[in-house]
C-alpha cells in the first residue's frame, strides 16, 4: 500500500491475459482472481460518448472495421468484443465507461482510468470521459487514479477532477520526469519495465512519486519491480501475480 492505497497487482484491462480485453468479462475475471484494482482505456466514439477500448482500430478485438472515433455508439454497440478471443467469449460486447463503472462499483474494483487519444482529441477525451466519471464514482470509494501518455489529457484531468490523483505514462523513461509530474501535480508514474532500474525508481519515490509498471505477466520480474520499490504492477493475470506476492518463497527469483 501506498498514499493512492493501491494494490500491488493491477488487472490490465481487466485481466487480457484470461478473457477479452476491457469487457465486463475481463472486469470480471480480475475481481474473481482477487484483484482490487483494474487498469482500463478510454476513448470517446464518434459522437462523443466514452467507452472503453484500447486499440485506435476496431479490427483486433471485434468484429468490427474502422477507427473507432468514426464510429457511432450504436454501432459499436452492436460489435462482439469476445470472439476473437476464444469463441466461449462470443457475444460480449464493448462497453460504455458508464456501464463499465457500474459494473466496478458492484464488483467492489477500484480503477485505474488511463485516457487514450491522439492530442488532437486528449484533452476532449479527458473532460468527457472524467466529467461523467466523476459524477458517477461515489465519494466514498477511493478515487479513481488517471493516467494517461497525454500530457494534455492529464492537464484537463487537473481541472475536471483536481482531487483524484493523476498519473503519467511513459514507454520510455521521461528526461523530465520530475519537472513534467510536477506541473501536472502527478501522484505516480507509469513506466514499461524495461525501462526501470533500482537507480530511476530511488529517485522517482525520493520525490514521493508511486512508481507504477506495465505489462508484467511473470511472478518472478514483479518480485525484481517490488524489490526495487515499484508499487504496482499492471498485468493481464493478476491472479497469477497475487499468488506469487503472498507465497514469495515459492516462486523463483
Ligand atoms: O496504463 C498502463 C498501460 O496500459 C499503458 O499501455 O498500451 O497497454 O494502454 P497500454
Ligand atoms: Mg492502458
Amino acid at each position: 500500500m501506498n498514499r493512492l492505497a493501491l494494490s500491488r497487482v493491477i488487472g490490465h484491462r481487466g485481466a487480457a491475459r484470461l478473457a477479452p480485453e476491457n469487457t465486463a468479462a475481463a472486469f470480471r475475471r480480475a475481481a474473481a482472481d482477487g484483484a482490487g484494482w483494474v487498469e482500463l482505456d478510454v476513448q470517446l466514439s464518434r459522437d462523443g460518448v466514452p467507452v472503453v477500448f484500447h486499440d485506435e482500430t476496431l479490427e483486433r478485438t471485434t468484429d468490427g472495421r474502422g477507427r473507432l472515433v468514426d464510429t457511432e455508439l450504436s454501432e459499436l454497440r452492436r460489435l462482439d468484443a469476445g470472439r476473437w478471443f476464444a469463441p466461449a467469449f462470443a457475444g460480449e460486447r464493448l462497453l460504455t465507461l458508464e456501464q463499465t463503472i457500474a459494473l466496478l462499483l458492484q464488483l467492489g474494483l477500484s480503477v485505474n482510468i488511463e485516457i487514450k487519444a491522439d492530442e488532437t482529441r486528449a484533452a476532449a477525451t479527458a473532460e468527457v470521459a472524467l466529467e461523467l466519471a466523476g459524477r458517477l464514482w461515489p465519494a466514498d470509494r477511493p478515487p479513481p487514479l488517471v493516467s494517461s501518455f497525454s500530457r494534455r489529457a492529464l492537464a484537463r484531468a487537473a481541472q475536471v477532477v483536481p482531487d483524484w490523483p493523476r498519473g503519467l505514462v511513459s514507454d520510455g523513461w521521461p528526461a523530465d520526469w520530475r519537472r513534467a509530474t510536477r506541473r501536472l501535480g502527478c501522484a505516480s508514474l507509469h513506466v514499461f519495465h524495461p525501462e526501470l532500474t533500482p537507480r530511476r525508481v530511488r529517485a522517482a519515490k525520493e520525490t514521493g512519486l508511486a512508481v507504477l509498471s506495465y505489462t508484467v505477466n511473470e511472478p518472478a520480474l514483479a518480485s525484481r519491480l517490488w524489490l526495487w520499490g515499484v508499487d504496482a504492477v499492471f498485468s493481464d493475470d493478476p491472479g497469477l501475480l497475487l499468488v506469487a506476492d503472498a507465497n514469495p518463497e515459492a516462486g523463483p527469483h
